[in-house]
This record gives structure tokens, C-alpha cells and sequence, in this order.
């Protein structure tokens, strides 16, 4: 069974240490998975609004409360939209989200990304000249957001901010101009990118992490992390699957984990953990040392967004960098 264990805030409160995922789950899958995690003992939900989703979150939130699990006892994440940067849009958006979820508060909320779309204009703004690119506004500032960002806490509707896909230099950057700290930076971590930078900066700095796309979500078709051999020996030899071996792997490094599934079986076994020795967690760990690979890299999306986030190599030829401050 899992463990169902929780890990602190720095705001006083816990966080679930797995949770469920649901990007790119589909209409009429995302309510099912999310009623099945719920009754498999799943009591942490990343949602967000870009994912077009959150009304059928809400409607298996709206089955399983008070039913089968109390409000409180869930930790229930969304997301800041990048076309909602600008101070006069984010508690407008917050509110979008807590009607579409049916709730009047969030556990947490995160800027989704350390970058800014013009606003009024859908949720990915074309690019008034340039084919298949995205439109971005270079003049609202990290800062700005989350200046504004700040301010919802007086709200009561969010228990805790942070941010999501944020490097060392964007907190840093917006910590020293408002001395508010994020309470989690939400970032993509995996054997194939383990953000060993991230993870040490986060933990000197009490910020908490969460690692998606844990199972190396495989958007750009290359050999799934699942199939790798060196996950699958460790799988057989420990009677597990090879999901629960990559989710044990981020379990092991500290963080919180959210895989994502639509399908009731797999949404069970995820969750239940199982323990890595250190010997088969440093061979999952060198699986990453010769194979550097992030999948979240917004230059490569369609549309793209030509902006420079992490610095890789894909990145270099885009034409704006974040506009920190
Ligand atoms: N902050 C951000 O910018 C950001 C970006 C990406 C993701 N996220 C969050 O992180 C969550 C997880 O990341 P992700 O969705 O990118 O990828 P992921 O959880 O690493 O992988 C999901 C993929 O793995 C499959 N899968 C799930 N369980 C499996 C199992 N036991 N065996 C084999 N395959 C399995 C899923 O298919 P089935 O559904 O068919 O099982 C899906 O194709 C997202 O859903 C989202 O909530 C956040």
C-alpha cells in the first residue's frame, strides 16, 4: 500500500507526497481519474487552467467530497496562466479556477511559467506576423506577477504560492525584489533530467519541489523512461512496475511526485510506493548522467514561444530571454 506520506511546507501546513497529475487527459477521462485516485487514497490533485480541464475535476471533486473525503484533507494544486501575468488579470483567473473546480480556495498556486502571453486574446495569443508562434508581452515583468501574486494571500482563496518551471535565477530574482519566498517551485524532474541544481538550491533555501513528468512523459516520441532496461530489470526483480520504480526514484530524492494516468489500474499502482535501495537508486541515477533530456521546452511547442527559459541548446536561437524585473 502507499505509504501516504506527507512532507512539510514551509508555510506550517503538508503536502502530499504523491499526487495526480491530469495534463493531457482527455474530456470524459480526467473525471474518472480523478474520482478512482481519490478512492485508491490519492489526496493531492495538480490541476491547471491551461490543461481545458478543471470543470470535470470539479465534477469528480463535487462526487467524492464530503462523501469519501473531507475539503481540508485535500491538497488541491492549479496553476497561473501564462495570459494572465499582468496584475489586473491574475485574481480574475484565480477566480476562473475556483469556479471551474468548485471551491473556494486552492491549497496551492503556482505561476505556471516565467513567461508572459498578452491578455484578452485566448490562451495562446497569435503571433501578429509570425506564423505557428505565439505572441508574448515582454514588458510584464516576473516581478510584477508576483507582486500581484502575493496579494492573493490576503484573499483567503490560496493557502500557498509559488511558481512552476522556474530556474535558481527567477527565484531568486523575484525573492530578492519582494523578500517573499515561493512556498514550491514546481519543475520537471526525472533520471533523464534530474536538476541536481534545482534540488540543492530548493533545499538550502527551504523552498519546497515537485517533480512533473516524472515518468518522462514521452511528447517528443523518444523510448519512454518506463521502457528503459535498467527500470525494467529493477521492476521484475522487485515485483513492481516500472512507473512505481521512477515515482520511488523521485520519492527517494525528497520531493513530492505527480505522475499522471487516466486508466484505473495503473492510477491505482502508481500510488502504491514502493521503496529504492540506494544501489538501485544510483543505477536509475546513472541512466541520466550520459542521456540529458527535458521534454517541457516551449521553443518546441506548436505554436512555439520564442523565448529562452532553461538555456538549451534548442533555445539558443530564440528572440527574447525572461523578462525578470
Ligand atoms: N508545471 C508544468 O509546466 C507541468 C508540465 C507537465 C506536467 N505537469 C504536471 O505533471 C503531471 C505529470 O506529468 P506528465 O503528464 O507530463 O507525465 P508523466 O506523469 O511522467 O507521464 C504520463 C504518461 O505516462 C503514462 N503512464 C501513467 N502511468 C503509467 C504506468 N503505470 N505505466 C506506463 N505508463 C504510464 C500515461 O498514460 P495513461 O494516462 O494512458 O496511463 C501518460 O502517457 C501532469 O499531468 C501535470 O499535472 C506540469
Amino acid at each position: 500500500m502507499s505509504l501516504g506520506k506527507v512532507l512539510p511546507l514551509s508555510t506550517g501546513n503538508t503536502i502530499p507526497q504523491i499526487g495526480l497529475g491530469t495534463w493531457l487527459s482527455q474530456p470524459h477521462e480526467v473525471e474518472h481519474a480523478v474520482e478512482w485516485a481519490i478512492k485508491a487514497g490519492y489526496r493531492h490533485i495538480d490541476a491547471a487552467l491551461i490543461y481545458q480541464n478543471q470543470d470535470e475535476v470539479g465534477a469528480a471533486l463535487k462526487k467524492v467530497i464530503p462523501s469519501v473525503v473531507k475539503r481540508e484533507d485535500l491538497f488541491i494544486t492549479s496553476k497561473l496562466w501564462n495570459s494572465s501575468h499582468q496584475p489586473d488579470q491574475v485574481e480574475r483567473e484565480l477566480d476562473l479556477t475556483l469556479s471551474q473546480l468548485g471551491t473556494d480556495y486552492l491549497d496551492l498556486y503556482l505561476v505556471h511559467w516565467p513567461v508572459a502571453f498578452p491578455p484578452g486574446n485566448g490562451l495562446f495569443p497569435k503571433h501578429p506576423s509570425k506564423e505557428g508562434e505565439v505572441e508574448l508581452d515582454t514588458k510584464t515583468t516576473l516581478v510584477d506577477t508576483w507582486k500581484a501574486v502575493i496579494k492573493l494571500k490576503e484573499t483567503g482563496k490560496v493557502k500557498a504560492i509559488g511558481v512552476s518551471n522556474f530556474t535558481n535565477e527567477h527565484v531568486k530574482a523575484i525573492v530578492a525584489a519582494t523578500g517573499v519566498k515561493p512556498i514550491v517551485n514546481q519543475i520537471e524532474a526525472h533520471p533523464l533530467l534530474p536538476q541536481d541544481d534545482v534540488v540543492a538550491f530548493s533545499k538550502a533555501e527551504g523552498i519546497h519541489l515537485t517533480a512533473y513528468s516524472p515518468l518522462g512523459n514521452n511528447l517528443q516520441g523518444k523510448t519512454k523512461l518506463v521502457d528503459y532496461p535498467e527500470v525494467k530489470e529493477i521492476a521484475e526483480r522487485l515485483g513492481a512496475t516500472t512507473a512505481q520504480v521512477l515515482v520511488a526514484w523521485g520519492v527517494y530524492r525528497g520531493y513530492s511526485v505527480i505522475p499522471k494516468s487516466v486508466q484505473q489500474e495503473r492510477i491505482i499502482s502508481n500510488f502504491k510506493q514502493i521503496e529504492l535501495s540506494k544501489e538501485d537508486y544510483e543505477k536509475i541515477t546513472a541512466i541520466g548522467k550520459s542521456n540529458h533530456l527535458r521534454f517541457n521546452i516551449p521553443i518546441t511547442y506548436n505554436p512555439k514561444w520564442s523565448i529562452n527559459i532553461f538555456g538549451e541548446p534548442e533555445e539558443a536561437a530564440a528572440e527574447f530571454s525572461v523578462t525578470v524585473q
